[in-house]
């Protein structure tokens, strides 16, 4: 019997199993914030200046639309910290506001109190997940943490939220297509 490799198949595979298993861990996670009176909910990146201050907006909106603003706290921070007390960048912001978001936030670093002020604490990528667990202060608070491509609907194919800082124009609205989507799809989780 002859076995055909297909390296491009077993990539769309490995992708889909992996979603399929994140999706599984945070389940349990989000189906208690589905019966809670608040949800708290914190976005993390790197810089707490493009991708989680955008996060902060994007949901804000569509919890905002959705009936819910009285339901939800919803705040950003940063893992590292060059840029405190700073907006987001201007290029964030400006792409921002082309879809009728005002980003405000002033950054701030992630620390351990925000294990016991938030139910959730999304990460825009995988380094950002791995830095948050060394700020979490007990493994309860650990699994607080969940990638937020875990809400990214499979077919946009990205595993993480691309960082933007680096990139161009299509960068950010990369990262924004990206937030709206896995923010909807998350508050549908979520709302009551
Ligand atoms: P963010 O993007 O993590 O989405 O806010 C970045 C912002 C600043 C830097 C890197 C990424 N920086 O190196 O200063």
């Amino acid at each position: 019997m002859l076995h055909f490799r297909y390296p491009l198949f077993d990539n769309i595979v490995n992708f889909a199993k992996k979603k399929i298993n994140m999706e599984k861990r945070y389940e349990n996670l989000v189906s208690r914030l589905a019966g809670q009176p608040c949800v708290k909910v914190l976005f993390v990146c790197l810089g707490n200046i493009c991708r989680s201050p955008a996060a902060e907006g994007v949901m804000r909106r569509i919890v905002e639309e959705g009936g819910e603003g009285s339901r939800w706290v919803i705040d950003s921070a940063g893992t590292g910290r060059y840029h405190i007390g700073q907006l987001p960048d201007n290029r964030m912001r400006v792409h921002a506001r082309r879809r009728g978001l005002e980003l405000t936030h002033r950054c701030r670093q992630v620390c351990e109190q925000d294990f016991d002020d938030f139910d959730i604490i999304i990460g825009m990528d995988s380094d950002n997940v791995r830095n948050l667990r060394r700020v979490a202060p007990t493994p309860e608070a650990e699994e607080k943490i969940v990638p937020m491509a875990a809400f990214v609907d499979m077919a946009m194919r990205y595993d993480h939220i691309p960082d933007p800082y680096y990139e161009g124009a299509e960068g950010f609205e990369l990262v924004l297509d990206l937030l709206e989507n896995g923010c909807s799809r998350f508050f549908a989780c979520c709302r009551k």
